[in-house]
C-alpha cells in the first residue's frame, strides 16, 4: 500500500504563489522513492492551475471542501463536478476546522462522503478528538461517534476509495504533535472500527495522521505500522519541508 503524503494549504497562497509551490513540488517529487503518493489541497482559486502543473506527474490534487448538492442556489459553494472540472480527484471531508468553525455536522459530512463517492472523487475523511475530550478520557468514544456519524450509513463497496485521517484537534496548528504512541493507539482503535464495519475493505483503508507534522517527526510517526501516511498543514506551505516529510515516507 503506498504511503500517502497530503498537503493541506488551507487559506494560503495566491495564484502565483500556488503555481510556484506546485512546480517545485512536482519537480522534486520525481526524486521521491516509489511507494509515496503525494496529494495537494490548494485553495479553490488555485485548484485548476495547480492541477494543471501536476498533470502527468505523481502528484494528485483535491478540493478542501465542496457542497454535496449537484448544483443550485448555494451562493459561495463549489460542487463535486466543479472540483473534477478543475482537475481534482480528491476532496477533504470532516476537517476539524470545517466541523468546529463552520458547523459541519456528522450527518452533513455523511452526505458529503456519499456525494463525493457518487461523483467519483476520493474522500479524505478527517476526524479527531479535542483536548477536553482527550483529557476526559473520551477519545475513543468521540472517534467512534464521528466514524458512525459520517461513515456509518455506507457499505464496504462504497468506501473502497476512501482514506481516513486521524487529526487530534489539539495537535492541529499548535506545534504539539501527538506522540507516536498516542497516534498509534488511536490508529489502532480506528483500524478495529474499520474492520468491524467493512471487513477486508476496512482492513485495507489507509489511515493517515495529521497535526503539527514536521520534517523532524515525520519519520518516527511513519515508522508505526498503522500510520499509513500524513496530512500536513503548516509544513506543506514550503516545498523543502513538505518534500522532506514526503521523503520520510519511503
Ligand atoms: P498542521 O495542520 O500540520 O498545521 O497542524 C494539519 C491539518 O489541519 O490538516
Amino acid at each position: 500500500m503506498p504511503t500517502v503524503i497530503a498537503g493541506n494549504w488551507k487559506m494560503h497562497k495566491t495564484l502565483r504563489e500556488a503555481r510556484s509551490l506546485a512546480e517545485s513540488i512536482v519537480e522534486q517529487s520525481a526524486r521521491l522513492p516509489a511507494g509515496v503518493d503525494v496529494l495537494l489541497f490548494p485553495p479553490f482559486t488555485a485548484l485548476a492551475v495547480v492541477s494543471n502543473v501536476c498533470r502527468d506527474s505523481r502528484v494528485a490534487t483535491g478540493g478542501q471542501n465542496f457542497h454535496p448538492a449537484r448544483e443550485g442556489a448555494f451562493t459561495g459553494e463549489i460542487s463535486a463536478r466543479m472540483l473534477l472540472d478543475a482537475g481534482a480527484t480528491w476532496v477533504l471531508v470532516g476537517h476539524s476546522e470545517r466541523r468546529t468553525r463552520f458547523g459541519e455536522t456528522d450527518a452533513f459530512l455523511g452526505e458529503k462522503v456519499g456525494a463525493a463517492v457518487t461523483a467519483g472523487l476520493r474522500p479524505l475523511f478527517c476526524l479527531g478528538e479535542d483536548l477536553a475530550q482527550r483529557e476526559a478520557g473520551r477519545t475513543e468514544e468521540i472517534l467512534a461517534r464521528q466514524m458512525a456519524g459520517g461513515l456509518g450509513s455506507f457499505g464496504a463497496s462504497e468506501l473502497e476509495t476512501l482514506v481516513v485521517a486521524y487529526e487530534p484537534v489539539w495537535a492541529i496548528g499548535t506545534g504539539r504533535t501527538a506522540t507516536p504512541d498516542q497516534a498509534e493507539a488511536s490508529h489502532h482503535f480506528l483500524r478495529e472500527q474499520c474492520v468491524e464495519r467493512w471487513g477486508a475493505t476496512g482492513a485495507a483503508m489507509p489511515i493517515l495522521y495529521g497535526g503539527s507534522v514536521q520534517p523532524g517527526n515525520a519519520g518516527e510517526l511513519l515508522s508505526r505500522s498503522e500510520i499509513g501516511g500524513l496530512l500536513v498543514g503548516g509544513a506543506s506551505l514550503e516545498a523543502g519541508s513538505f518534500l522532506e516529510i514526503a521523503g520520510a515516507g519511503a
